[in-house]
């Protein structure tokens, strides 16, 4: 698919089939995931790939708008002992969310639907998929993706707005 098709076919897909996601698409998803940039090449993050149900259930209601059912849903983390040092530090945030954006588009330009779902900095979410994935301290859930065939399909969509524009010329 061509970019520009992927970046207006992207819409956050919430129905999935049961169809599994095959591991050949999952290591694409992977691949699209680490070709992001990362400040200084820090590279600051680590995914976790969940197909276990009884892990996809614990995702599932660990926030309040993660409620999804999916075959996968892949936790894009930010490792704090990888990220730059001090004020830098919270770059990582920003180096996960480009990695998270690439997974979204791959997966459009596969085939498949997915939806960011957020996590950090709500504290009680974090702590819920913590738990979940046994996570050490260093490791902080950036979001949920959840991914899957989709069972809907949301209209492409363009939303340029010019007034967001500001030429300084
Ligand atoms: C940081 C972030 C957090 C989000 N969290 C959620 C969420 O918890 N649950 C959800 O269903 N969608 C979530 N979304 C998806 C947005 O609701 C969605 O991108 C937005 O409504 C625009 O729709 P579109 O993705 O179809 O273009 C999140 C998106 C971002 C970028």
């Amino acid at each position: 698919m061509e970019l520009k098709n992927a970046l207006l076919k992207r819409r956050s897909i919430r129905k999935f089939t049961d169809e599994a996601v095959s591991e050949n698409d999952i290591s694409e998803l992977l691949h699209a995931a680490m070709s992001g940039p990362s400040a200084c090449n820090r590279t600051p993050w680590e995914f976790y790939v969940v197909t276990n149900p009884e892990v996809l259930e614990k995702l599932r209601k660990a926030a309040r708008y993660s409620k999804i059912t999916s075959p996968l849903a892949i936790v894009v983390c930010g490792n704090l002992s990888k990220a730059l040092p001090l004020q830098l530090s919270p770059f990582w945030i920003q180096d996960c969310s480009a990695a998270t954006e690439n997974i979204l588009l791959r997966s459009t330009d596969l085939g498949l639907g997915a939806v960011w779902c957020g996590v950090h900095p709500m504290k009680t979410a974090e702590k819920n998929v913590r738990e979940a994935l046994s996570l050490p301290e260093k490791i902080v859930p950036l979001n949920i993706i959840h991914i899957g065939h989709p069972a809907e399909e949301p209209e492409a969509r363009d939303q340029f707005s010019e007034k967001k524009i500001h030429y300084i010329k």
